[in-house]
């Protein structure tokens, strides 16, 4: 039998790092340099056979020839089966991380770059290592790698970080698991080690995982980079934990920014990164946990306390994906953070706003105005939020003003004083950090807070027609309190005043319902979800008595009707609005084909952005129309590879140009900054043909819609996807709140934006929009708005995309921006192109 077997011990020290001296080693496994010699790599040959027995000759030489030839045969088959066996036993390789913290002394705190690298693999094979070796090593499941620790202070005591890696046979591979998982066990060997009195090791942090380990430094005025493994062009492995230590010079810290990230979508047991401010990975330090994607304007900046973090990605054993690119690079550490402020006004922030800021930090801004006048903070960005902290407690991270704290994420608001003096306080804590305030300080009369404002009870100031007009402007709703209601309004019960039409809209608009009280039909009568209120014995037969298909809408066996989502395969189902919301409704599912649409790429958004400014990717199916020499004319939205949806309007003839030419036109796609059009990720496409509705009327914008085909297909991106088409049954309810997004004029008569714009708005009752818009409204049209002004599309939107987010998260195109009585104002709605009512006619030259 011949058996070739390896056996290894390397036992390195880098002496040329500061070490910790005697007390250091306590951590070395007890092995001889005489140990090593014996433990060389050794190859030893068996005993062959005897040959001089194939000497001899005579009849039964054949059949011992056979004997053996065949034992031969046996013996090398056994021997290559052991051989591989071995091989492949010999691979197992076991790593584990973890930290050992010692018992508070005062000897040690305070040393902070004390590194120190004991590197020891033993290769554990059955057959090169002697019992013998084993007793000497005391414990083979002693940590016996040992790499970079830093003892660092922490809370109170001393920690140092270890890395073990072992390779052993598969056989003792629970052994050395349940070794390893019996940390007291570990506490107990290692503290008769510790020559030095002063020292006790308390607990033991291990963990075993595949690992990739890297220690990075910082360098002086530069940027230094990383990546998971394999990025950009192959997926983070799987059942990884991946550490970088990063590093910068003493009495710096390190400013980290993830460029990219995507991971998987965040589960309790989903992949993550987390980041530590230290360079150990325990809870108390840690900064933040991460997952999912970001779209690429969120911010991922954040910021250590000293001169050390960590980056650790932890991924499960499913599912892969492309990770992440960060940088980092230090920075000196700030000395003081606030200080005094003066003048009648100014603007302060968190440190490094709006990265996150560094953990344990402490300023106090003393704000002082003139004499005479008293002094307001107004927090116009506001995201001090903690996990798990309830706002009511603020324990973490905190402001501070006159001993109310305030935490967690917060509209605008403002704190007055009645004083010229106010003092805010910042706190953060060790753990976990967020983006900070942005604020302002303002100087006021005392006696005219808001000049020619209202003044809200919490000191801010809003336009005066802001008061009693139903929206809560004052986020303590004293804009809305004793007001008296005009003849548009009524009285809740909690005496605020709402306008009219929101009475039964299905919207609870007073806060108690009341406005959706009064709603409900008589006993024997049924609701329709337009409100209605039609005899019970017409709900189910088969008759639209509603006006709106509700009565028949779930009904047991259904009848195709107008208002009945029709399957594929000719049955008819009664459920409202099946298309794509992920259930199958259809026999033949058809209800769920053609469901690659109404999605984003990027599920986490910036908070940051100011206003109603879109994110990239935030409406990936918002097209850009530029027509020649003018730039942007109008907004479409992309319905598949190859068609747009828009206005018919848009392509009329008007100054003798004739927008109807297709050479006219260009088509962005993937655009959010008009003046970044030559982006990557920015699709460019000619028009090959513009199909207008035959029906459209140009001068009551009836059928106002058009289907555009490209000359080539788009490729579909994080920032160019499709918006999903309703069926034509589709029910989108009086009430619900819709997106529309544009390019247009932000406001009336004004310039266009150049970056894309977003607005939330409500579908409004067909019958009270006629009436505002003095009957110009057709049933190919719906008014969708906020009533008390403010808040709507304008020229340079039209065509664009009006779209409802439904339950399942979908978004789906409701209509398509049309008209409107100039731009804002109140009582004057949007119009927009109904897509229900225009979706057969889609279908039909589309295809789609
Ligand atoms: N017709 C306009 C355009 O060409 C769109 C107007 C939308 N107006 C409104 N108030 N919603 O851009």
């Amino acid at each position: 039998m011949l058996c070739v077997c390896r056996c290894q011990t390397v036992l390195e020290l880098d002496l040329s790092k500061p070490s910790l001296g005697s007390d250091l080693s306590i951590v070395l496994p007890s092995l001889s340099i005489q140990d090593m010699n014996n433990l060389e790599e050794g190859v030893e040959f068996l005993p062959a056979m005897n040959t001089k027995k194939m000497e001899k000759r005579g009849p039964k030489r054949r059949v011992v020839v056979a004997i053996l030839v065949i034992a031969f045969l046996l013996i090398s088959l056994v021997t290559g089966l052991l051989v591989w066996h071995f091989k492949c036993e010999c691979d197992v390789k076991l790593t584990w991380d973890g930290g050992m913290h010692w018992e508070h002394n005062p000897a040690i705190v305070g040393l902070e770059e004390l590194h120190y690298q004991v590197l020891l693999t033993c290769d554990l094979s059955t057959k090169c290592n002697s019992s013998q070796r084993l007793q000497k090593a005391e414990s083979p499941f002693l940590p016996h790698h040992w790499r970079s620790a830093v003892p660092q202070s922490l809370e109170g005591s001393v920690i140092a970080y270890y890395f073990s890696e072992f390779v052993v046979p598969k056989y003792r591979e629970e052994e050395l698991d349940r070794a390893m998982a019996d940390k007291q066990n570990l506490v107990q060997r290692l503290n008769p080690r510790l020559r030095n009195p002063t020292l006790k090791v308390e607990s033991v942090i291990a963990f075993r995982e595949y690992s990739c380990l890297f220690a990075l430094h910082a360098k002086e005025g530069e940027i230094t980079s990383f990546t998971t493994p394999g990025f950009p062009h192959s997926p983070y492995p799987n059942n990884a934990r991946c550490y970088w230590a990063l590093r910068a010079d003493a009495n710096s810290i390190i400013s980290l920014t993830f460029k990219t990230l995507d991971l998987e979508q965040c589960t309790d047991s989903s992949d993550y990164i987390k980041v530590y401010n230290s360079l150990s990975p325990v809870e108390p330090h840690a900064l933040v946990r991460l997952c999912g994607n970001y779209a690429p304007s969120y911010n991922l900046t954040f910021l250590s306390s000293q001169n050390v973090m960590l980056v650790t990605l932890i991924t499960n054993k499913e599912g892969r994906f492309p990770g992440f690119k960060a940088e980092f690079f230090q920075l000196p550490k700030m000395k003081v953070c606030g200080g005094t402020l003066r003048g009648v006004s100014g603007t302060f922030t968190t440190p490094y706003y709006p990265a996150h800021y560094p953990p344990a930090t402490d300023c106090v801004w003393n704000i002082e105005v003139p004499s005479k006048k008293n002094v307001k903070v107004r927090f116009n960005m506001f995201f001090v939020l903690e996990p798990g902290v309830p706002v009511t407690s603020c324990t973490k991270d905190y402001v501070q003003i006159n001993n109310t704290r305030y935490c967690g994420e917060r509209s605008q608001f403002v704190v007055a004083s009645s004083t010229n003096k106010i003092a805010v306080q910042f706190h953060s804590d060790r753990s976990y950090t967020d983006t900070g305030f942005s604020a302002e300080y303002l100087s006021y009369d005392s006696n005219d807070p808001c000049p020619g404002k209202f003044a809200c009870n919490t000191g801010r100031c809003i336009e005066k027609s802001m008061r009693c007009d139903g929206w809560l402007d004052c986020v303590d709703g004293s804009d809305e309190r004793s007001c008296t209601c005009t003849d548009q309004q009524f009285k809740c019960q909690n005496g605020w005043c709402k306008p009219k039409f929101w009475l039964c809209d299905n919207v609870n608009d007073c806060g108690d319902n009341s406005d959706e009280l009064q709603c409900s039909c008589a006993n024997n009568s049924f609701k329709c979800s337009n409100g209605k209120c039609i005899p019970s014995t017409q709900k189910c037969d088969g008759k639209d008595d509603c006006g709106d298909g509700s009565d028949e809408g779930t009904c047991s066996k259904v009848a195709c009707q107008a208002y009945t989502y029709k399957c594929r395969n000719g049955l008819c189902i009664s459920k409202q609005n099946p298309e794509c919301d992920g259930q199958k409704d259809c026999e033949d599912n058809s209800d769920e084909d053609n469901c690659n649409c109404g999605t984003r790429s990027y599920i986490k958004k910036s908070r940051i952005v100011g206003g109603q400014n879109s994110e990239m990717g935030e409406w990936p199916w918002q097209v850009s129309l530029h027509a020649k020499s003018q730039g942007h004319v109008c907004g479409a939205s992309l319905i598949s590879e190859t068609w747009l949806v828009s206005a018919a309007h848009c392509f009329l003839q008007i100054q003798g140009i004739r927008y109807s030419d297709v050479s006219l036109w260009t088509a962005y796609l993937g655009l959010t900054n008009q003046s970044k059009r030559n982006d990557a990720n920015v699709q460019t496409r000619q028009i090959k043909r513009i199909i207008s509705h035959p029906y459209f009327n140009d001068y009551t914008y009836d059928y106002d819609i058009a289907v555009l085909e490209l000359q080539s297909p788009v490729t579909f991106s994080s920032v160019v996807q499709p918006i999903c088409l309703p069926d034509s049954t589709h029910n989108f309810p009086v009430g619900k709140d819709l997106w529309v997004t544009g390019w247009g004029a932000t406001v009336e008569g004004g310039s266009g934006s150049i970056i894309l714009q977003k607005a939330e708005i409500r579908i409004i009752n067909q019958t009270i929009c006629n009436q505002l818009l003095t009957d110009q409204l057709t049933q190919r049209m719906m008014c969708v708005g906020v009533l008390t002004g403010g808040v709507d599309a304008c020229q340079g939107d039209s065509g664009g995309p009006l779209v409802s987010v439904e339950d399942s998260g979908r978004m789906f195109l409701a209509g398509v921006v049309s008209w409107g009585d100039g731009c804002a104002q109140r009582n004057k709605p949007g119009v927009y192109s109904r897509l229900t009512a225009l979706r057969t006619w889609i279908k039909e030259q589309t295809g789609l």
